[in-house]
């Protein structure tokens, strides 16, 4: 499946656009502030339905308009076509997504639908910043390739959220631990699900990240905050369910002290290491370089875009923003030998220098972007 066509309206700065896609993809090159990232957020907005820079959709509306549409189709190499659309109207703070035309049950039935991936500048956030963006990277790797794990996520997070009330409001022991199982089956759902695709996808970001540095393999593991079971992918969740429970009993006194709850998939982190000869690896999080940081992040994205695509079982569309912005030649020369191997694959490329795009041998055709038009070069 690729993307055929997109239409825009009143997406952040584009007015009303109609583009047709290439199947093997397009190099987008403009100026600073012209709207390439929004062009990538738009379709990725297909993807989530949300802004994947994390803003709120009242801030995707085009400045004095009252609403924002995007519309896309993708089609199979077989010629069949489905849309996927999404819309959002600004008074009445209302989101409206159809697919084939449909209004889904629930939003996370729907999403997925484009089969992309995003690779990004603020990517290296997820390396450099807070365990937070972590674990927002994994909630949504996860929703996209783990069926339940959306609603597992969100439940947990229900729960999480009255029994945090409960211990803030300094609630008797008893009644706090009445929410203890819900927390527990959620909970330990969303953990089996994180160290499930974290072992599986070790080797691979261990690879990526050595060829794209051309050296030491790089070191992609879970931390998670419940510890007590062995941690391995085939863990059983009631395993980690009866972990979990101890882990809660052990910790409800300083519970009850700070006013939260202490352990749970909420504290996860995600590693990220390089190998040293003859030294423990090297904690990429604080002490990596600005590159090396980034270097990971596109090895993340690398192991995110096989994710998918194992999953949904068909091509990916590659959105890469400006990625090779702050590379080495050689970093950059790899990452683009990796794209080119994706048989089948369309790539959708921004940058603000034509000399970044010899992807595919510099094949793609090149479009221009403008002050939110875009026409071809
Ligand atoms: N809701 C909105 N309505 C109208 N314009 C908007 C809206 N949100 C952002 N913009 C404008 O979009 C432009 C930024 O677009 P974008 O982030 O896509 O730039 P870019 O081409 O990726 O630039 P860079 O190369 O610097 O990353 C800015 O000029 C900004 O003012
Ligand atoms: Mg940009």
């Amino acid at each position: 499946m690729y993307l055929s066509r997109l239409r825009l309206q009143n997406f952040r700065n584009f007015d009303e656009q109609t583009l047709e896609f290439p199947p093997g993809g397009v190099a987008v090159i403009g100026d600073n502030g012209q709207g390439k990232t929004n062009l990538l957020e738009a379709i990725y907005y297909l993807e989530i339905f949300r802004s994947f820079r994390g803003a709120p959709d009242e801030q995707l509306v085009r400045f004095g308009e009252e609403f924002f549409r995007v519309e896309g189709r993708m089609r199979a190499a077989d010629g069949t076509e489905r849309e996927v659309a999404a819309a959002f109207e600004r008074r009445r703070r209302k989101k409206k997504v159809t697919v084939g035309g449909a209004e889904p049950e629930r939003l996370g039935d729907a999403i997925g639908g484009v089969g992309a991936v995003i690779f990004s500048p603020s990517d290296v956030e997820i390396v450099a910043g807070s365990p937070a963006g972590r674990r927002r990277f994994l909630d949504i790797v996860l929703s996209l390739a783990v069926p339940g794990y959306l609603a597992a996520v969100q439940r947990f997070r229900q729960v999480l959220f009255q029994r945090n009330a409960l211990l803030r409001q300094g609630m008797q022991a008893a009644l706090v631990a009445a929410w203890n199982e819900g927390l527990v089956s959620w909970g330990s759902r969303v953990v089996a699900a994180r160290a499930r695709w974290a072992a599986e996808v070790a080797d691979s970001f261990a690879e990526h990240y050595a060829r794209v540095s051309g050296g030491p393999r790089g070191v992609l593991a879970y931390d998670p905050s419940c510890t007590g079971w062995e941690g391995t992918a085939d863990e059983p969740v009631e395993a980690i369910a009866e972990a979990f429970r101890r882990e809660l009993e052990r910790v409800a006194e300083r519970e009850t002290r700070r006013g939260m709850t202490l352990v749970g998939p909420h504290r996860d982190d995600l590693r990220f290491e390089m190998e040293r000869e003859g030294a423990p690896p090297l904690d990429l999080r604080t002490y990596g370089s600005g590159g090396q940081q980034r270097t990971a992040a596109v090895a993340l994205r690398m192991v995110e875009a096989e994710t998918i695509r194992a999953v949904r079982g068909r091509d990916t569309v590659i959105l890469l923003d400006d990625v090779f912005a702050e590379l080495d030649p050689g970093r950059s020369l790899r990452i683009i030998e990796w794209i080119d191997g994706q048989e089948g694959g369309q790539v959708i490329l921004t940058s603000p220098k034509p000399s970044d795009v010899e992807i595919h041998g510099g094949a793609l055709p090149r479009w221009s972007m403008r002050d939110g038009r875009l026409a071809p070069l």
